[in-house]
């Protein structure tokens, strides 16, 4: 017989696919054979048991093993070959993998993974207490169906729940991974498509737009304005002219049959301005927000985005504060406010002495409720109307205003800070309470970013996200890391990170109970993008208020520690200027007067003082940033946690805070208000006054890292103190925003102009 090349091959081949069937055979053998151990081990339902159950599901779910579901599929069109991959130009990778995924997966589209009895679970690496919990359900649900022993657990319960522990993990396996394949085809979408200035195959890009974004209706938003004479036609797209400070109409701007809508923001968001969604409910802030704007002589147009949720009173009111004359606006005789609050400030008289000129603002309403398909309109909750003003805007720069934001500088200084010019993307950091989160929260964020070696951006040369992004707050364990009240971003140059925002407000778990509304979406949209241009304020969220002078008001009477507290959270520019604050300008948020008089501090204040305070606006003459927290989880996640754990540990060993030493009293304990033995021990000290919104910081708090001697180690944060003129010039702003609640109409006010359409 002769070998022939033939033969050779025939023969090769056999042993290969010999070789590969033991190799196949030998490890499902040794699979199960693990399996079988892993069982074993995981129904002791003990301590330690739990704990390598914790571990394995940590390790499994650890965003580093994290690989797209379509990935072996699309490299095997090349036949594996990666260094080929990379070589290909960009349109031809992008069709194929297009084409391919299209080809496997022909029905697939956005999903909500909201369907019955499919949850993302986040006890599944805390089996202790998801076990208990089931116990305790189990059991209560035996004792009212009357059984007998219902307070026993048999090792046969344990073993059912054990089932049923398993299957959760299961469950969550799958959306996890569905989550993040979601995530990476929009990765691709961004680089093939959004973001590719070459992009040829127009109809595979619609047909992703839609697959991708089944929720966003191809339509533009209804845009009115009174500040025109002529009506806008329904399918017109304004471009703010700042040379004649109108609006240029695009008309007929958008085909909804042919064109594609997202690709439309990109192209014609145009200039610069300030965003602020808005219903009736918020409307009263927004109109005092605009008379500050005028205050601070604001030139940038307005855009107020609302789902046809606005009533025309409100609208008429907001036109008030934009459009009418000075001598209306500042007049004393249209609010008693102008009277009872620092009566000797005559703002007709005095305004410019501030610098002020309240020149006219250029507002505009934006209806978006068509622009969102009526089969989600019931999916996106109310914090998202933000990310929908950010999409829906005609701007291209925007600054997104929260309705009880107050600027405390002119909106045009955020545009001009050196971190928006370097970023296009500017944003401001949280207070940094000592509220941590889970690894299986932070993990799973990370897994939505391209984040390691293996992910299939790396074929797309899309880079991976950096440290920047990994040692971000949120990522190592703390649950609050951005504030999103103030929000600096060029739109057009992050619009992926924008879009990526959506998913995580249409998915339920585990978002919903990880982000505290929309805060943390704007860094982690873009980080998921992979987009790292963003850059934060330097300094966290200040308190902002009087540093307490009175040493029978401090809350750690012999502490040198300067203490502010406030409902107020604020920030202050890397230059050291107070930028903005959050909650409106009232003492506190809502009225808590007659609630607090009894609780201390106040208890010591004259009554009538105390009224006046509640009263009137924030006294603003500092602001305290205390100390930066440490890590609470190392960069990247490890699966062990027990450095996180003995971290926490410690917090019991230190020496209690008010807000820990009131809690779970026993009957007849009272309370301790006043601390004259240790200083602070977290830089954020919760109040029991204003409804929860109060808190006293401190700029020395004991350090977590004390030196073996004995001696105490402080952390040191920064006061800063503002000068009379600074001072008089807040009360100034203060009393503008706080004479803003007229329902007053100048005289001769026509309000006609305006036609409202319906929806
Ligand atoms: C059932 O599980 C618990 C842990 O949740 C354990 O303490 C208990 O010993 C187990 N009972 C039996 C009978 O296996
Ligand atoms: C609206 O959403 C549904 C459900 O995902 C989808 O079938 C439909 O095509 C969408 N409509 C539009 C106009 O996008
Ligand atoms: C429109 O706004 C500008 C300021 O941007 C103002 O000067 C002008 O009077 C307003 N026009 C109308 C019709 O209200």
């Amino acid at each position: 017989m002769r070998f022939t090349l033939r033969r050779i091959t025939v023969l090769v081949l056999t042993v290969v696919s010999l070789i590969m069937v033991s190799l196949v055979l030998i490890s499902s053998f040794s699979g199960s054979y693990f399996h079988r151990i892993d069982k074993l081990a995981s129904e002791k339902f003990d301590e330690v048991g739990f704990r390598n159950s914790n571990l394995k599901v940590r390790q499994d779910f650890h965003y580093s093993k994290y690989v797209f579901s379509g990935t072996e599929s699309f490299i095997n069109l090349f036949n594996d070959d990666h260094e080929k991959i990379k070589s290909i130009p960009l349109n031809d990778k992008c069709m194929a993998f297009f084409k391919n995924f299209e080809h496997n997966n022909p029905d697939w589209e956005f999903d909500k993974y909201d369907s019955k009895g499919m949850q993302y679970d986040k006890d599944i690496d805390k089996k202790q207490r998801f076990f208990e919990e089931n116990q305790k359900r189990l059991l209560s649900q035996r004792k009212q169906d009357g059984e007998p022993n219902a307070d026993v657990i048999t090792h046969e319960d344990n073993k059912t729940i054990n089932v049923i522990f398993k299957s959760q993990v299961e469950k969550t396996t799958i959306i996890d991974q569905g989550m993040a394949d979601t995530i990476t085809m929009m990765r691709l979408y961004g680089k093939c498509f959004l973001n590719n200035p070459d992009v040829k195959e127009t109809e595979l890009y619609n047909s992703f737009t839609s697959k991708l974004f089944p929720y966003l209706h191809n339509t533009i938003p209804i845009f009115e304005t009174s500040n025109s004479t002529d009506p806008l036609p329904e399918d017109s797209w304004p471009i703010y002219n700042e040379i004649n400070d109108d609006y240029d109409v695009v008309h007929n701007a958008f085909n909804s049959s042919t064109d594609n809508f997202i690709d439309f923001i990109k192209k014609n968001s145009k200039g610069r301005g300030i965003v602020i969604s808005a219903t009736t409910r918020h409307s009263r802030d927004v109109v005092k927000l605009v008379r500050v704007l005028r205050a601070l002589n604001n030139k940038l147009p307005i855009q107020i985005i609302h789902k046809g949720d606005i009533n025309k009173r409100s609208m008429e009111f907001l036109d008030i504060a934009a459009l009418a004359d000075i001598d209306f606006l500042l007049s004393p005789s249209i609010s008693a406010e102008h009277r009872d609050f620092l009566p000797e400030l005559n703002m007709l008289e005095q305004y410019r002495s501030f610098g002020s000129e309240f020149p006219k603002q250029n507002i505009m309403y934006v209806n978006v409720a068509n622009c969102i398909n009526r089969s989600f309109k019931y999916s996106f909750p109310g914090y998202s109307n933000k990310l929908l003003a950010l999409m829906f805007t005609s701007f291209e720069e925007v600054m997104l205003l929260d309705a009880d934001t107050v600027l405390l500088m002119g909106a045009e200084k955020f545009f001009e800070a050196p971190e928006y010019k370097k970023s296009g993307a500017f944003f401001f950091k949280d207070r940094t309470l000592r509220d941590y989160n889970d690894f299986l929260e932070s993990n799973f964020f990370t897994k939505l970013m391209p984040a390691n070696e293996n992910s299939i951006e790396t074929l797309f040369d899309i880079p991976l996200v950096t440290e920047k992004t990994l040692s971000n707050k949120f990522l190592t364990g703390w649950r609050h890391s951005q504030e999103a009240g103030v929000i600096v971003i060029n739109k057009v140059d992050h619009l992926l990170g924008l879009l990526m925002t959506f998913p995580l407000c249409l998915w339920k778990e585990p978002v919903k109970s990880s982000i505290w509304g929309d805060k943390e979406m704007y860094w982690l949209g873009m980080s998921m993008a992979g987009d790292e241009s963003y850059e934060f304020n330097k300094y966290a969220a200040a308190s902002v208020g009087e540093v307490t002078t009175n040493p029978k008001n401090k809350h750690y009477s012999n502490s040198k520690a300067n203490e502010i507290c406030s409902s107020h959270p604020g920030h202050v520019s890397s230059d050291g200027k107070l930028m903005w604050i959050n909650s409106g300008f009232s003492f506190c948020k809502k009225n808590g007067y007659y609630r607090d008089r009894v609780k201390f501090p106040f208890n010591q204040y004259d009554n009538k003082d105390l009224a006046v305070m509640f009263s009137n606006p924030l006294k603003v003459r500092a602001a305290l940033v205390p100390p930066d927290l440490p890590e609470m989880r190392a960069i990247g996640s490890p699966i062990d946690d027990t450095p996180e754990k003995e971290f926490k540990d410690s917090w019991k060993l230190r020496r209690k805070d008010s807000d820990e030493i009131n809690v779970n009293m026993k009957d007849g304990q009272s309370r301790v208000d006043v601390i004259t033995d240790w200083d602070p021990q977290k830089g954020w000290v919760k109040s029991s006054v204003c409804f929860g919104y109060h808190y006293c910081a401190y700029d020395l708090v004991e350090s977590y890292n004390q030196p073996d001697d004995g001696s105490i180690a402080y952390d040191r944060g920064v006061l800063f103190e503002f000068d009379d003129e600074t001072s008089r010039k807040y009360d100034f702003l203060s009393k503008v925003w706080h004479t803003g609640n007229s329902r007053t109409r100048p005289e001769g006010w026509v309000y006609a102009k305006m036609e409202i359409r319906k929806q």
